[in-house]
């Protein structure tokens, strides 16, 4: 079958638009890439929170593991002193103790607390009162806990504890540090 003039020049449009279309996200791909693996430069903390002045203090919750453990490893490399706020004070300790290793001039601190059991501000600021003297920069409210199951296999006292971990320890804690 023969294809008019007509044909051809919307095929040849088509052809058009469809060739800019992919060009068009090859070039926002190899741009992403290109950020991603050459302009990507880690943000100094210390410098946007400390005004760079090694001394200043990093208070992580639930510092002495997973992320939060790698986040005090980051912010000491970086020149903070590090307060880790959890329930187990040997795990802090000895984790503290590590990193007191790989950075000497990085002070440290554990305060025991356990957010399950603290609902009130009052407790938030005796928590604080803990650390009042420290001249704190950078808050990481990282503690967070989950309980999987269904409504009704969750007991009142877990339902509370998720709660007053993932929910009123950011806003109280948050609030007691700034007050
Ligand atoms: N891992 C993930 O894939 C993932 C994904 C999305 C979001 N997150 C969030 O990221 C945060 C860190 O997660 P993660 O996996 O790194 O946690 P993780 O490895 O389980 O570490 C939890 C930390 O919190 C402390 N902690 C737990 N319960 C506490 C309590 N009641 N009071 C005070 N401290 C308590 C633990 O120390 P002690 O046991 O000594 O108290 C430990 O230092 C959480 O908020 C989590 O919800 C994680």
């Amino acid at each position: 079958m023969a294809i008019n003039s007509t044909e051809s020049l919307v095929i040849c449009i088509c052809a058009c638009v469809g060739a800019l279309v992919i060009v068009y996200y090859t070039l926002r791909i190899l741009l992403h890439l290109l950020n991603y693996c050459c302009c990507r430069r880690r943000q100094n903390l210390l410098e946007l929170y400390g005004n760079g002045e090694r001394g200043v203090w990093a208070v992580v919750t639930g510092g002495s593991d997973g992320i939060g453990l790698e986040l005090c490893h980051q912010l000491a490399e970086q020149g903070f002193n590090i307060c880790m706020m959890a329930r187990n004070k040997n795990k802090m300790d000895e984790k503290l103790a590590q990193i007191k290793e790989l950075y000497p001039l990085c002070e440290t601190k554990a305060i025991v607390a356990d957010f399950s059991k603290l609902s009130t501000m009052q407790q938030y600021r005796q928590l604080v009162s803990e650390i009042a003297h420290l001249d704190v920069g950078y808050l990481a409210l990282n503690t967070g806990i989950v309980q999987v199951g269904l409504t009704e296999q969750v007991t009142d006292s877990q339902f509370e504890s998720v709660f007053n971990v993932n929910g009123l320890q950011v806003v109280y804690m948050a609030k007691a540090m700034l007050d």
